[in-house]
């Protein structure tokens, strides 16, 4: 019998593979403010061809208010209940790729949310960089203290833990962005199709395997 060939269309490629493995389930960014949610999962659900959500985003157009001015108004607990609802409601609408803020995933309900119905990888930086991208703008308003290389510090140290539950764990640092989208294929492809990374990628990823 002849090997079969493959239609057009089907040409077998990583993300090929991870899109049929994934189904309806999205890919969850998780990490520390600074860690590059945003810019890696905006790329990265290019290149799955996946649509792109923001939690951050989808907040602020909720409350017809940025999170700031939420904060604000409301404080903090305010916030993360809506965080946790509008999370849930996203997660529903998979397969897509969708960076969640920084304190989200210390919500048990939302974990069991995203290992649910999603894959999760941890962006870990580590907080020199995370200080030098976060200065950048003055719109987190947990950083708005006397010292917030001492929040910064101490909010990792609570994080981490926490983070560590992720599926997936890559070093967020400073090399091309493009570099970091590579070991998240590279990764999900591991865990969703079962192959073991090469060992140039792995030095990128972590573990985190749970
Ligand atoms: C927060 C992170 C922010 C935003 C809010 C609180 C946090 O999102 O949700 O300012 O608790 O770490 P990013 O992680 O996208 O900056």
């Amino acid at each position: 019998m002849p090997e079969p060939t493959p239609s057009a269309g089907a040409i077998p490629s990583p993300e090929a593979d991870i899109l049929a493995a994934l189904g309806t389930r999205l890919v969850v960014l998780v990490g520390m403010m600074g860690a590059g949610k945003s810019t890696i999962g905006r790329r990265l659900a290019a290149r799955l061809h996946l649509p792109f959500l923001d939690a951050d985003a989808e907040i602020e157009a909720a409350a017809g208010m940025t999170i700031p001015e939420i904060f604000e108004i409301h404080g903090e607990p305010h916030f993360r209940d809506g965080e946790a609802r509008v999370i849930a409601r996203l997660l529903e609408s998979g397969p897509a790729v969708l960076a969640t803020g920084g304190g989200s995933f210390m919500r048990e309900e939302t974990r069991r949310r995203v290992n649910d119905k999603a894959i999760s990888i941890w962006l870990k930086a580590d907080a020199d960089i995370i200080m030098r991208r976060v200065k950048r703008r003055a719109d987190r308003p947990l950083l708005q203290t006397a010292d917030p290389v001492a929040t910064v510090g101490r909010l990792i140290d609570e994080r981490e833990p926490v983070y560590r539950h992720a599926d997936l764990t890559i070093a967020s640092r400073d090399v091309p962005h493009e570099k970091i989208v590579e070991e998240c294929i590279e990764a999900l492809h591991g865990r969703l199709c079962g192959e073991v990374a090469p060992p140039e990628a792995a030095a990128g990823i972590m573990g985190g395997l749970r």
